[in-house]
Order: C-alpha cells, then sequence, then structure tokens
C-alpha cells in the first residue's frame, strides 16, 4: 500500500475521464490519499473520493478549519510559521504532504505555479509524480532530470513565478547531484508499475498522442522509455491479468450534468401537501432524483430492500432530458448521456439498499445493453439476478416496420446475490385451473400425474390390475412406476388413484390444490395476463385522476399489477420501498393495496421531478398527478364512472429537496430541518416540528436549545414516559414495539449533551449527528 498527494489547480473543477480513471486505480488498490482542502482540484478530487465513500483519505489544511473535507475524514493540520503569508501560508501543508507521500498525482491547468512546485517538492523528496494537463498524455517525472527537462518547456513567466515561490532548498536548477532525489532503478520501477499511469486507451478515448505517431512526425518521448526490459514485462504482464472488458463512455466529450453539484440538500416539509394525519409514515420527494438520492443517503444508506425505477428509456422521442433539454436520436452523445446521467443515480441507489436488498429497473431496447453492463459496474457482475420479460402489449402492432415490439425488460440486480432470497409468487389463476375434481374428492381439486418416470426404481417394474380388470403387464417401456407396489396399494386405498371414469385407465396420482406450495419461484417470462399491460396502467391511471385534456395525461404509467408482482416477490411488512422515477406514482397504489390486503406496513419513498419547462414553468407533475393519485388511492374517490372507491388508507408527508450552495448555508438553525432530519435517521414516521424548543415522537426527542421553557417540556414529557427503563430494548427502526410493556429507552438529542445529561441518566443522550453540525457551521 503507497500514500498518493492528489493536488492541483484552484481553477480545475471537473475532473477528466483520465483523472477519473486514476482515481479509480487508487482506490481499487486501497492506496492512502492525501488530498488538501483548497476549492478547484482539491474540492473535486474530495468530492469524487467522496461520493465513492473511500475513507482512507487525509485532508491536510494549513490553520486550524479545512475549507473543505466532504467526507469528514481524518484531518492534519499544519501550522504555517508566523510569518508566512499568501501562497506561502498555504504551502505549508504542500510540503507537509509531499513529505507523506510515496508517489504524487498533480492535475494541472497549465498555468498554476502552485501545481507544478509540488511536482518538484515531491521530485527532491526522491518520489515520482504524474502531471495531467487536460487531455495530454501525463508527464511523469522520476528526477532532477526530468524536473529541468520540464523546466526548459514552460514560459519565461511561469519559471519566473516558480523561482520567486519556491525555497532555496526546494529551487536548485541546474543541479543534477545524485542527492537531490534521482531516481534508483526500482523507484522508477515502482513508478511504473504503480497504477497511478492511465491504462492503454480504449477505443472510445482515442489516444490523442497518435498523431506524433505518423510518418516524418517528430518522434515523441514516451513514459515508458525509462524501463528496462525486466520492468516492462512486469508491467504489461500485469496489465493483460487484469480487467479490459467494461463499459466505456464519452464523459470527456459531454457537457457536465448540471444536477450534479455539490450543495447541501434541504428536504423541507410541506404539511398541507402532505396527507393523512401525521406523523407520515411515507415520503413524496418533489426534486431532481440526484438531489434527493443524497439526502436520503444520510438517513437511509442501507436501509432499503427494493428499489424499483422505471428511467428515461432514451427513445430520442422527448422522453429524456439533460440539462435541461431533450434529447434527441440525432445527439451525437445521446447513449453517453444517458449513461453518466444513470451511472451517477446508481451509485446513489446502491448505499441505499440494505445488505439484503435489491433493484429492478425497467428498460426496453434503446437502452437494454447499455444499462446491463453499466449495471455490472456499479453492482457487480456477480449480483445479476435475472432480466425479467413484461408483456407489455395484448395485440400486435401490424404497422411495425419489422417486428412488433411487444414486451419490455426489468433487469434485477442484488446488492448481494448471496443474501437476497426472493419470495415465492402466488400461483395465478390460470395455474389453479388445471385443478378440477371430477370425482368430487371432498379434499377438493386436484390434477393427476403421471404415474410412471424414466429414473430407474428397482421396485417400480410390476403389473397392475385396473378396477375395470384390465391387466396393465408393467410400466411404460423404459420407465418405471414411482411408487412400489405397497406404497402404491396405500395411495389406491386413500383414494389418490385415478383410473379414468370408466376405471380402465393407466393410473395416475392425484395431486390436491390444497397439497401444493401456496406460491412458486418467480419466472422470468411474465404476461399481460398476470400483471397488465400498457393501456391497463393508463386506465388505472385515468380511473383515479382527471386531467385537463387528453394531451396531458402522463403517458408512461406501470401497471397496478406489475408493481405488485415486484413487490410480493422483493418486500415483506415493514420493508420500506423506492422509486426514484416515480412519475404518477404507480408503486405507491401498489404498497397500498397490498398493505390494504394482508395488513402489512410496507412503506414507500416516492422521488419525482415536477416535469416544469420553459414553456410549461408551473408544470409540477410530483404535486398534481404523483401526490394525488396517492393521496385519492388512499383517502377514497370518485372512479371514472362515478362509482365511490373506498380509500386504501395510509398516509404520506410531502417534502421538496432544498439546494443550498455551500457559501449560502444558513448558520442559524432551522430546528424543523434538524427534527425532521432526525425522525428520518431513526426511520421514524415524520411529524412537524411544534416550534416549541422540544420536540418528541415515541422514543426519539430533540431539546432545541436550554431556555428554561423547553427544559420544563424536557422534564414533564419524561415523567410521562412510561419507563426509562435501564433494560428497555429498541426494536428495529428505534420505535418501541407496540406489544411491548417497557418502552425502549428514550434517545434524546442536544446540542451538548453533557449539560443535561443529569435530567435524564437513564436515556440515551445523544449528540447532533455531524453532517447536520456541519450544515449549521457548527
Ligand atoms: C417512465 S416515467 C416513470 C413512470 C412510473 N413508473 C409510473 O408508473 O408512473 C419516468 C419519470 O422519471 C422522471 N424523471 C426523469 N429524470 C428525473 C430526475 N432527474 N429526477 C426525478 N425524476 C426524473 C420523468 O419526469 C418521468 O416522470
Amino acid at each position: 500500500m503507497s500514500t498518493i498527494f492528489i493536488g492541483g489547480s484552484r481553477h480545475v473543477s471537473h475532473l477528466s475521464s483520465q483523472v477519473r480513471e486514476r482515481l479509480d486505480n487508487v482506490m481499487s488498490k486501497g492506496h492512502d490519499v492525501v488530498v488538501g482542502d483548497a476549492n478547484g482540484a482539491d474540492r473535486a478530487v474530495q468530492k469524487f473520493l467522496h461520493e465513492a465513500d473511500y475513507r482512507k483519505v487525509t485532508v491536510y489544511c494549513s490553520g486550524p478549519r479545512p475549507r473543505n473535507n466532504l467526507g469528514q475524514w481524518n484531518l492534519q493540520v499544519v501550522t504555517p510559521p508566523k510569518t508566512a503569508k499568501g501562497f506561502q501560508f498555504y504551502a505549508a501543508k504542500d510540503r507537509e504532504m509531499a513529505q507523506a507521500a510515496d508517489f504524487g498525482l498533480m492535475i494541472w491547468d497549465g498555468k498554476s505555479p502552485g501545481t507544478v512546485l509540488n511536482v518538484l517538492r515531491l521530485v527532491r523528496a526522491g518520489k515520482a509524480a504524474v502531471l495531467i494537463h487536460g487531455s495530454a498524455a501525463p508527464t511523469t517525472l522520476k528526477s532532477a532530470h526530468d524536473w529541468e527537462t520540464f523546466l526548459s518547456g514552460c514560459s519565461d513567466g511561469l519559471r519566473a513565478d516558480l523561482r520567486d515561490r519556491a525555497t532555496p532548498e526546494e529551487w536548485q536548477p541546474g543541479s543534477s547531484d545524485p542527492q537531490h532525489g534521482l531516481f534508483t532503478s526500482r523507484v522508477a520501477e515502482q513508478a511504473a508499475e504503480h497504477r497511478v499511469e492511465a491504462p492503454t486507451p480504449s477505443p472510445a478515448t482515442p489516444d490523442k498522442t497518435k498523431a506524433s505517431n505518423q510518418p516524418g512526425a517528430m518522434p515523441q518521448p514516451s513514459r515508458y522509455d525509462h524501463l528496462g526490459k525486466d520492468a516492462l514485462v512486469r508491467l504489461l504482464t500485469r496489465r493483460d491479468t487484469e480487467r479490459q472488458l467494461g463499459l466505456v463512455w464519452e464523459r470527456d466529450d459531454i457537457d457536465p450534468d448540471t444536477a450534479i453539484n455539490d450543495d447541501y440538500v434541504a428536504l423541507d416539509l410541506d404539511s398541507a401537501l402532505s396527507h393523512g394525519d401525521a406523523p407520515w409514515r411515507n415520503l413524496i420527494i418533489e426534486g431532481d432524483n440526484y438531489d434527493a438520492l443524497r439526502a436520503l443517503r444520510m438517513s437511509h444508506a442501507g436501509k432499503i430492500r427494493c428499489i424499483y425505477i422505471d428511467p428515461p428509456y432514451n427513445t430520442g422521442n422527448r422522453d429524456f432530458v439533460y440539462n435541461d433539454r431533450f434529447v434527441d436520436k440525432s445527439h451525437r452523445f445521446r447513449h453517453s448521456l444517458w449513461l453518466e446521467f444513470m451511472y451517477k443515480r446508481l451509485r446513489l441507489a446502491k448505499d441505499l439498499l440494505a445488505d439484503d436488498g435489491v433493484i429492478f429497473v425497467s428498460i426496453d431496447d434503446n437502452e437494454l445493453f447499455r444499462l446491463g453492463m453499466l449495471m455490472d459496474e456499479v453492482f457487480g457482475e456477480g449480483n445479476f439476478i435475472a432480466n425479467v420479460i413484461w408483456q407489455k402489449v395484448y395485440s400486435p402492432k401490424n404497422t411495425a416496420q419489422h417486428f412488433s415490439d411487444d414486451h419490455e425488460y426489468i433487469v434485477v440486480y442484488a446488492k448481494s446475490r448471496a443474501n437476497w432470497h426472493p419470495n415465492p409468487v402466488p400461483r395465478s389463476e390460470g395455474q389453479n385451473r388445471a385443478y378440477k375434481n371430477p370425482d368430487n374428492d371432498p379434499r377438493g381439486p386436484w390434477k393427476p400425474s403421471d404415474l410412471s418416470a424414466r429414473n430407474f426404481y428397482g421396485a417400480g417394474t410390476y403389473g397392475i390390475t385396473c378396477p375395470s380388470g384390465r391387466v396393465i403387464e408393467s410400466p411404460p417401456s423404459g420407465m418405471y412406476w414411482r411408487a412400489s407396489k405397497e406404497k402404491f396399494a396405500e395411495l389406491d386405498a386413500d383414494a389418490r388413484i385415478w383410473w379414468g371414469k370408466d376405471g380402465n385407465n393407466v393410473p395416475a396420482i392425484k395431486r390436491f390444490l390444497s397439497e401444493v406450495k401456496q406460491g412458486v419461484v418467480p419466472q422470468t417470462l411474465w404476461t399481460y395476463g398476470e400483471v397488465g399491460h400498457t393501456q391497463d396502467a393508463k386506465k388505472q391511471l385515468l380511473d383515479v385522476l382527471r386531467f385537463e385534456s387528453s394531451g396531458e395525461v402522463f403517458s408512461t404509467p406501470k401497471p397496478v399489477q406489475l408493481m405488485e408482482r415486484i413487490l410480493r416477490i422483493a418486500s415483506n411488512p415493514g420493508d420500506t420501498t423506492l422509486d426514484f422515477f416515480a412519475g404518477s406514482g404507480t408503486l405507491a397504489q401498489a404498497v397500498a393495496k397490498l398493505n390494504a390486503e394482508d395488513g402489512g406496513e410496507r412503506r414507500f419513498i416516492l422521488v419525482s421531478s415536477t416535469e416544469a419547462t420553459d414553456e410549461q414553468p408551473d408544470k409540477n407533475l410530483c404535486r398534481d398527478v404523483c401526490a394525488e393519485r396517492v393521496r385519492r388511492v388512499m383517502g377514497g374517490y370518485t372512479n371514472s364512472k362515478g362509482e365511490a372507491v373506498a380509500g386504501l388508507g395510509g398516509s404520506f408527508a410531502y417534502l421538496r429537496a432544498r439546494r443550498i450552495a455551500p457559501h449560502r448555508l444558513s448558520v442559524k438553525l432551522e430546528h424543523a430541518e434538524v427534527w425532521h432530519a432526525l425522525q428520518l435517521l431513526h426511520d421514524h414516521a415524520l411529524s412537524p416540528w411544534p416550534n416549541a424548543g422540544f420536540a418528541a415522537d415515541g422514543a426519539l426527542a430533540y431539546l432545541a436549545d436550554f431556555r428554561e421553557a423547553h427544559v420544563a417540556h424536557l422534564r414533564d414529557w419524561l415523567a410521562a414516559y412510561p419507563c426509562a427503563h435501564p433494560h428497555a430494548q429498541t426494536s428495529k427502526g428505534g420505535d418501541p414495539s407496540p406489544h411491548s410493556s417497557i418502552k425502549a429507552r428514550p434517545t434524546i438529542y442536544c446540542w451538548s449533551p453533557e449539560r443535561v445529561r443529569e435530567l435524564a441518566p437513564d436515556a440515551d443522550w445523544q449528540p447532533i449527528p455531524q453532517a447536520l453540525r456541519a450544515r449549521f457551521g457548527r
């Protein structure tokens, strides 16, 4: 394991695919990373590592407080000399990072002297540094000689700048003295073998240096020139054994997704749009799902049992919006845009899945193959479960040019294949229809099954006499009776043998419906007869909601039965399910339906966008279609035939994902925000902040400050609390079990637990979680 110093210019805020690949390499090898706290490259690198949830990171800062520490990693505070001002102040930490590291990876904007100085520091300390500038081939510097070669290509201005900024010990131009860190051959080999080197360019990332290989062009120095034969062989051998197969997309060529941002995301409760009495068990979140997923990662990491998504299929037909524009068929990078969009969201989604969780993704032929490879990339090829075919239409389209497109797919991956176990699917009516009762057997319907089989069975060769008197000498040729003579006699005595109406047939065993398993293993072919088709889905939506005109009808809902099938396979009562492309909210309707049927308290989280555009700025799909549909399904409605339909029950909180740019983060405490975040963290149903300085819900409480009136509230609550029993148990999810006579030990959050611990020594006093402290600058 090595330590890599990763740094770069303040003007770099976007990491190229070359840099990202190197960072992926660093993480996959488990190297330690040291990184600065500046804006620009430091922050972009931090963000990348944080999104990958990489923990082996140390952030260096000059002065007591880091400007950025996005992953709340270990902090190394460097105290600069008292006289240090400006860049010298920050250079203090750079020097220490260069000392701490074994190698350097510097991301350069082609101008910044600070980045190049770090290369110099590393080289002076005898360490290799890779300098990456845009999409050009990287420069690897390992020796004073490399440094001088590099310097000779720099502008006069940059050279002067470097000389001014470097200390005399750092700046020793012309020195090729071996004691100044010239590499030994071993270090050179290590540097080359170390996979901060770029992988072989793939077809989708053209080698921009190849022009230099054209006849007549000047040969360019290669980054392998310094390697001896052995080092080269080792390098090639390793590359040959490394994974070469995978999905590549044009990340460097597409516009960055403007939804991807570093802002803090607050989830604001809108009580007026919520449904039912608080506390609300389910969540509908309005906003971009990238924001919502980041917010949920704080509260729901590892808690979701089943995710279903139905993302835009990227048909090129106004279904996929990227950076507020529809991506049409002619867009050169349309597949790359879609892949980048999905990749960012799927990575977050994976973090939300429980270890025994599973994700179902609807898709059609437009992106099926790319989605499969993307899912392999994000969830791991070994976690593939199935590719389900859903028969989406009930009649062929005769106008189709080649084939009538009758089905879509649902791609299924587990977080961990070994940990995920599907529930059996209830038997369908079609499957049950084969069971009849021609002899009025009091045990109910049955179906005949063969008495003979091909498997060799020594005791299964006897002759049989039918009730009609016909003698069957032996089983059919090459077959054996499944039961021995004695067992057969027993079955016959119990009227479990069917001889046909006339008592003259070859005997068959009666299999009773009451005795077969009530569920069957899920199969990969789902017909519209079992799970509905697209027209059913539209009818179901229109049965609940009216639209002003047919042009406004939400056009891509899924059938409720399809969602039910998924929920039956992948969720149990009490589980939380998530749909972050919720559209019209079909998943929630299926959850409410199943809960009403079996009393199981499944919960849902839906994320839906407003779909507002420049032409329709007031459109709000989430509020007017998704939430409204779920509200009616839960509370009751009049259907399209004018009949009253009873509500299925249930409640939801309506939340809005709100981005707050780091420089606008208010340090004023928003207690409602804190209270809701704590409730979500504890998997509680949401209740509004009472605006009283103190709130409690089940065993969970939040004391906002220490004003006498608020502490008095807390005292009253504790006095009325059934029992702050030292042996009380907290049930899964934080709520006390309703069946338990001993209430759970209360968990009380406040900003300084040590100040009030004596109020309730048996309570679990918790400091406000770090993410919330950081959000409010505490
Ligand atoms: C195919 S529809 C889902 C339909 C849904 N399964 C149903 O039964 O109603 C996809 C939905 O994802 C929404 N969507 C697309 N990009 C989104 C984003 N970044 N955040 C949230 N929703 C998004 C679209 O607006 C659209 O409503």
